[in-house]
């Protein structure tokens, strides 16, 4: 699958770009990892990583967004991925275009989730011309929500839903919704701009 369909976007501290060959190893054991997959069923094996990459591709020829794989330049050639997917699964909220992240642990801590998901929220709603973006997490993952809130994303408890795909009973099925209008974004860049 070629890569030209991925646009190329760059932040302070960050190029979110196509995926590379040289990708599959640390992606491949970042989704290995548990603690990264503490809040997803469960960690995946390197066919299914590389079986993602495939998907991520087609996504991104198919709807010219996805997952991008995520650069720190002069700290790591790939330290996980940020991006927009349009979840295949029925909701109450679907079809919807949702805003995403992963990184390698070695990563968290540093600002970068949120830094590229800002770009993420710029793409989706200046270039893309989206009306809505929404992102959701388990209730268990404090650390994916306080992400959400650090873009200005906003949560209405009504919105919560159980994943269809999480088995039914399972500890990992209830999920919170944030959602973000293409207003609020404006007014967050507004206020961002205000405050410097
Ligand atoms: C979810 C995930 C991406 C969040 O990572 P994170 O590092 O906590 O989030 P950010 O990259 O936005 O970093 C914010 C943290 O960096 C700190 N930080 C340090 N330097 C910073 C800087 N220069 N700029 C901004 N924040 C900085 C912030 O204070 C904040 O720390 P705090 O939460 O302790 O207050 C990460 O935990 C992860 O990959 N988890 C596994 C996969 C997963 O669960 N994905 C989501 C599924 S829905």
């Amino acid at each position: 699958m070629p890569n030209e369909t991925t646009p190329t976007l760059t932040t302070e501290r960050l190029i979110l770009r196509p995926w590379r060959d040289s990708d599959v190893d640390p992606f491949a054991a970042l989704n290995a990892d548990p603690e990264v997959m503490e809040h997803f069923p469960a960690v995946m094996t390197r066919a299914e990583s590389e079986a993602g990459i495939d998907r991520v591709r087609q996504a991104f020829a198919e709807h010219g967004f996805g997952w991008w794989a995520v650069e720190a330049p002069g700290v790591a050639p790939f330290i996980g991925f940020i991006g927009l997917w349009a979840p295949s699964f029925e909701a109450h909220f679907t079809p919807c275009v949702e805003v995403g992240w992963r990184l390698a642990k070695e990563f968290w801590g540093r600002g970068y989730a949120t830094e590229g998901a800002r770009e993420c929220l710029r793409f989706g709603f200046e270039d893309l011309g989206l009306d809505e973006i929404v992102s959701f997490t388990t209730t268990t993952n404090r650390r994916s929500q306080k992400v959400m809130q650090r873009l200005g994303m906003t949560h209405d408890p009504v919105d919560d839903f159980e994943h269809p795909k999480v088995a039914m009973g399972h500890r990992l099925e209830r999920h919170m919704l944030y959602r973000m209008q293409r207003d609020d974004w404006a007014g967050e860049v507004d206020s961002s701009s205000r405050h410097g």
